[in-house]
């Protein structure tokens, strides 16, 4: 007898579910997607048309009440991301959030709280994790290649790239700028490649230079995270920025490391350019989570030696490949078979560190999160 399909429902029909959540989706056998929610009711309508999806709805309330889907993919801004997941949760559908999970850490707990209650699981969209190049990183720091880890270089700095679709620059919408963009996925991934220490103390700046300049400039709206082709209405307005563009921080570990993280949308740089350096007693590491460029650095012998380990492409070739494999992965969590990736002490290790940047940011000290509840 044939199992019955997982009945997903996608919540936000703009950027990130048009051109991953939907395909990734649609591309598991064991799923089926049966219903859209967009509070812009065209929006849903035309990816529901597309796609033959059903059901089409503005409310995520009524389409919870209405399908009771099993999972539903958390798409719509991080400010809305409490609401409709602890929604979904609370109405006992495994959850999908996109990063960052929350804007809060308190409401981060919260949602977790909400997951273990209702018996559901709950995956933050971390989904650097799942490029191949991070998963073979990842893989080597836990084999004990690097010996011990003691310090990591992260960086993701664009030199024009203003997220030009969504709400990424508004803060009542998204909760914070660059760092909830781009800040979040990398402390993530070098975090879990670092074998997850906790962040016991942070200092930061955080500036907002040119978002809010109307420099008329030529831009690529691949340069801002958006997908060639994919859904890139032009909402960015210099005129309602109000987030940081640029940030940078410096953190301490409990196991006595440190990371040093900078991210930016916009800078007088040559070239968007950044990588992830690790560094360990017996080896290091240096990649860039979104290309092929895995270096193992080592000793062999009297030899220094770089190591350039065999990664298999993207499957499928598409530039949130990522999104895939995650979607593949939470399928496998929901049947039973695997370990949820994102544990919640993770998301929220992240989360909080996120969140004491912006309190060092403004107070202009180093914030110690060593007596954290939780
Ligand atoms: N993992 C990644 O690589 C990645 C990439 C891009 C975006 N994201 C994340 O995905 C989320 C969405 O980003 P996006 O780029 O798709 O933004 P977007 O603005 O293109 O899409 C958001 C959609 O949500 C809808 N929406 C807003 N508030 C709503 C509400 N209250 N109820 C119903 N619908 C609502 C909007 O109308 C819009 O269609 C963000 O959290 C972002 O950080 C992740």
């Amino acid at each position: 007898m044939s199992e019955r399909k997982l009945r997903v429902a996608v919540v936000g029909c703009g950027m990130i579910a048009n051109s991953a959540h939907i395909p990734a989706w649609l591309s598991q056998p064991g799923a089926e997607i049966v219903g859209v929610v967009d509070r812009d009711l065209d929006r849903a309508k035309t990816l529901a048309n597309k796609h033959a999806i059903p059901g089409v709805f503005d409310d995520v309330g009524n389409m919870l009440k209405e399908l009771s889907p099993d999972v539903v993919s958390v798409c719509t801004p991080a400010g809305s991301h409490k609401e409709h997941a602890e929604a979904a949760l609370r109405a006992g559908a495994h959850v999908l959030c996109e990063k960052p999970l929350t804007i809060t850490s308190r409401d981060a707990a919260d949602l977790f709280k909400a997951a273990q209650e209702s018996d559901r699981h709950l995956l933050v969209g971390q989904s650097m994790r799942f490029y191949n190049q991070v998963a073979a990183a990842k893989a080597f720091a836990a084999g004990g290649q690097l010996g011990d880890i003691y310090c990591a270089d992260v960086a993701r700095m664009r030199r024009r790239g203003i997220p030009t679709h969504g709400s990424f620059h508004i803060k009542e919408l998204s909760g914070g700028g660059v760092l909830y963009d781009l800040g979040v996925h990398m402390l993530d991934t070098v975090l879990w490649v670092m074998g997850n220490p906790k962040v016991v103390a942070v200092s930061g700046a955080t500036y907002s230079k040119i978002g809010p300049r109307n420099e008329n400039l030529i831009t690529s709206s691949v340069e801002s995270g958006a997908f060639a082709g994919g859904v890139s209405s032009a909402s960015y307005d210099a005129a309602t920025f109000n987030v940081e563009d640029f940030a940078s921080a410096f953190l301490r570990l409990d196991n006595g490391g440190t990371i040093h993280l900078k991210v930016c949308w916009a800078a007088n740089i040559p070239d968007s350019a950044g990588g992830v350096m690790i560094m360990g007693t017996e080896g290091g590491l240096s990649f860039d989570p979104r290309v092929l460029d895995l270096r193992v650095i080592k000793n062999m012998g009297r030899y220094q030696v770089d190591i350039t380990p065999k990664i298999l492409p993207p499957e499928p070739n598409h530039p949130f490949y990522a999104h895939w494999h995650m979607i593949a992965h939470f399928v496998r969590v929901i049947k039973g078979t695997e370990e949820i990736c994102v544990k919640k002490e993770e998301a929220l290790n992240v989360m909080r560190a996120l969140e004491a940047i912006y309190q060092s940011a403004k107070e202009g000290c180093e914030i110690r999160l060593d007596q954290a509840d939780g």
